[in-house]
Order: structure tokens, then sequence, then C-alpha cells
């Protein structure tokens, strides 16, 4: 069945309806299809269109249409729309009855609502996979508050600080992706039904209760807008793409660390893999595929820009690409997420071999700032600190060990004290400002972190 052709004389070549076709993805669509259907003929009743007794018709064949649904997704119609009035058509016995459903209504506001209510209800899923994995990184980072370790800037080796504040450094990023994602549900939930093809329903259908009556948020009050923009996903999208470059960078830092050669952290068996041909290797898997799984989710972003950008307002086909780079992040977000929180929730913490990468350089900025509290002026405090790192590494003895008087050397203002720097713990609890890694500063931040959950 189509649900057009009167004028054309030609049947479509069949490698355009190959090309056409939809159904193989939005057949994901249809519940929310026929539930649309349901909220529409109401309207269609309350203005005069159908009859009490055609909706009542109408309603119970839609019932009998959900229920084939479930049991048979459908596979040969154009697409979802086509499949459904086709199934109402034959799920009710007076064809005339069916054929009112779509009066005044086109495909196009039709399948813009469906991708808004899908898509709205699916964010909302991810939103709370988000919630999971920051609850985990929150749990692991309560129980490793004082494990200490170097931090990295160009990973090499910059200053001590506690592994907790690495877990909440992705928890905040999280925090704010699931901020966007949050916001791109309520973009979606914008009302398209009443549209039309593009100027509007010409019977009177109340699109305030429409939206009411579906769960949507808000109205969209341009009806040439509403069938024309697919920002709402492409919003959805890049928020789905950001989140994965954050955890394809949580990924990358795991792999590094739990490798021997830094040994801080140790992955659950049940999330590595093993080689087919080397029996000792045990592969982090999960979050390379983690981090692999990133390009994509910034791939279907792209290929959506790309595909609206040159076309005019109005329905082309071309809208059409919309939906396979959704659901495909939705489905990647679904995949990814449980895995990240079953690495978390499992992750072995090896406080030892993080306390035996602290190394003395990593106080350099310490050395400086207790030269500072002297009254020197930052800026010269750092040169002072080169040139005593520059000495200690001549003469191949790890700064704390030269003599005083050889400090003195650099700056008078050196005293039995300085030995007090040279300790990594001292060093964090300095760093006592809000959002530092000082115990006093964490134990704030854990707190913040459990009021966002
Ligand atoms: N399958 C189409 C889509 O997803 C439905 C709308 C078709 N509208 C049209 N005028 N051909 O975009």
């Amino acid at each position: 069945m189509k649900l057009w052709g009167g004028r054309f004389k030609k049947p479509t070549a069949p490698e355009l309806e190959l090309l056409g076709s939809s159904i193989d993805f939005d057949r994901r669509l249809a519940f929310e299809d026929v539930r649309i259907n349901r909220a529409y003929s109401r309207e269609l009743q309350a203005v005069g269109v159908l009859s009490d007794g055609e909706l009542q018709t109408i309603l119970s064949g839609l019932d009998r249409v959900e229920e084939k649904l479930r049991e048979n997704p459908p596979l040969e119609d154009e697409d979802i729309h086509t499949a459904v009035e086709r199934m109402l058509g034959e799920a009710i016995e007076d064809p005339e009855v069916a054929a009112k459903v779509p009066t005044g209504r086109s495909r196009n506001d039709l399948a813009v609502t469906e991708m808004r209510l899908y898509l709205a209800s699916a964010i909302e899923a991810r939103v709370g996979d988000i919630e999971k994995l920051q609850a985990s990184l929150l749990q692991q980072a309560r129980a490793s508050q004082d494990a200490i370790l170097p931090g990295y800037t160009h990973l090499r080796r910059g200053q001590p600080v506690v592994y907790a504040q690495y877990l909440l450094a992705y928890f905040w990023a999280l925090d704010r992706d699931r901020e966007r994602l949050k916001a791109a549900r309520t973009r979606a939930l914008g009302l398209a039904l009443g549209a039309g093809a593009l100027a509007g329903n010409p019977f009177g259908v109340n699109r305030q209760r429409l939206a009411e009556e579906l769960g949507f948020d808000h109205v969209l009050p341009n009806s040439i807008d509403a069938i024309s923009s697919r920002d709402y996903i492409l919003e959805f999208l890049s928020a789905g793409a950001i989140l994965g470059t954050n955890l394809s960078r949580m990924a990358e830092d795991l792999i590094l660390w739990s490798g021997a050669e830094y040994g801080f952290v140790s992955i659950d068996e049940s999330y590595a893999t093993g080689s087919s041909l080397m029996p000792q290797k045990r592969n982090p898997d999960s979050l390379e595929l983690i981090r692999g799984k990133s390009g994509r989710l910034v791939g279907n972003l792209m290929a959506l820009l790309t595909t609206v950008k040159g076309i005019a307002t109005g329905y082309q086909r071309d809208l059409q690409e919309d939906k396979e780079p959704a659901f495909d992040t939705l489905d990647t977000l679904a995949m990814v997420l449980p895995v990240m929180d079953g690495v978390i929730k499992t992750l072995v913490v090896n406080r030892e071999n993080m306390a035996a990468a602290l190394s003395p350089d990593l106080l350099a900025t310490d050395l400086a700032e207790y030269l500072v509290r002297k009254g020197i002026p930052f800026r010269n405090a750092h040169g002072i600190v080169g040139q005593v790192l520059a000495r200690a590494a001549e003469k191949g003895v790890p700064p704390a060990e030269l003599a005083l008087d050889e400090l003195r050397e650099f700056s008078p203002e050196f005293d039995e004290a300085v030995s007090e720097v040279w300790d990594y713990r001292a060093s964090a609890a300095r760093r006592d400002t809000e959002g530092g890694v000082s115990p006093r500063a964490i134990a704030e931040q854990i707190k913040k972190a459990e009021k966002r959950l």
C-alpha cells in the first residue's frame, strides 16, 4: 500500500523503493505512531470530523494494531506511518472510517512528532545511566580519599594529588553531560503535530490539548519551522558526542593507569579479554571499545549536520536521514555507559604503586611556594627552584639531599624549615581552597557531589 499515487501512471522504480524505504529503522517509532493516532483521532472527534462511534471504532482498531505490532513488527511498507495506516485499515471493518484518520495530517508533522516523543523518553533512560555511573564514581571517590599519586599535565608528573580528585573530575564532567542531555530532552518536547505538511491544520484541532495529552512541554509556534527543523536532534547528537569524548578521555586514563608501567589500578577480569596468541595478556578491551565508540558518536553528529546544512526550509526527503544517527547514538550510549559503570565499580586501586610513583620533582612548585611565603615574588622563586633542581640533577641526587648551605647559594631565604617541603601529603593538604586536593576540600567536594545526585 502507498499513501499517495493517484496522479501517478507508473510504478516506482524498485531501486528507488529500496533507497526510499525507512521501515527498517523507523519501525522503532511504531508505538509512538499508534499513540499519536489515538490522540489525533480524539481531536478529530472533538472538531466533528469523526463521530463518536467512528472514534470508538478507531480506538479499538488501534488497540489491535498495537497488539499486532508487538507480535510482528512490519517489514514491507515504505515507512512506519504507512504500515500503521495499512494495519488500521485491516483491523476495522469499515475502511472508510480508517481513511478519515489522516485528515489534516501529513507524514511531515507525524514523523517529527514521533521522533520527538521517542527521543525524549530514550534520553531519560540514558540520563539514568549517567546517574548510575556518577554514583559509582562517587562511591569510589569516597573510598580513595587517602590514595595519593602524581597528578599529570602533558602526561608528565606535575603535583601530588589524591586519586579521588580524578574520580571526581569525571563526576563533574558527566554532570554537565547529564545537564546537556536533559536540555536536549526539553528541546525535543515541542509539539509539531497540527503543522500538517507545512501550513497548519484547517480543522481546528486543539494543539495545546494534543501537547498535554501526549506529554509535550510546549507547542511549536510555527508550522513551517515545526516540519523543517532538526536542530533538536542535533542538540541531542551534540550532547552525545561530547559525552563520548568525556568517556573516551576517562577510558584513556584508565587504560594507561592499568598497564604494568603505571599499575595504579587493576581492571576486573570480567571487563578484560585475552589474546588468541599471547597467553599472558589481559587487555582492557572494555575501555578501548568505549574510547573507540566515541568516534561514531562524533560521526553521527557530523552526518546530520552535513545533511541539514544545504537544504531549503520545508520538508525535504533528506530529512529522513535524521533517524539512524539518532538511534545509533542512543544505542551506543546504552551500551557504553553500563560498561563504564561496571569497570568503575570493580576497579581495584593499587595504593602502593601510586605511592611508589611519587618523586620529589612533584614538589618543585611547593618549594617555590615556600620561598613565596618568605616574601620572594613567585616568578623569582620559580627561577631559584629551577636552579636548585638543575644543581641536584648535575650531582645526581634528589633535591631534598642538597645541604642547606648549598641551597643558600641560590637564596638566603632557605632555612631549616625547608625540610618540611618534602612531604607529599602536606603538599596536598596545603591545596585547601574550594576545589583543591586537601582532605578537607575533597570532603567538601564529595558533599557537593552527593547533593547533585
Ligand atoms: N519517512 C519519512 C521521514 O522520516 C516520513 C515523511 C515522508 N514525507 C514525505 N513528504 N515524503 O522523513
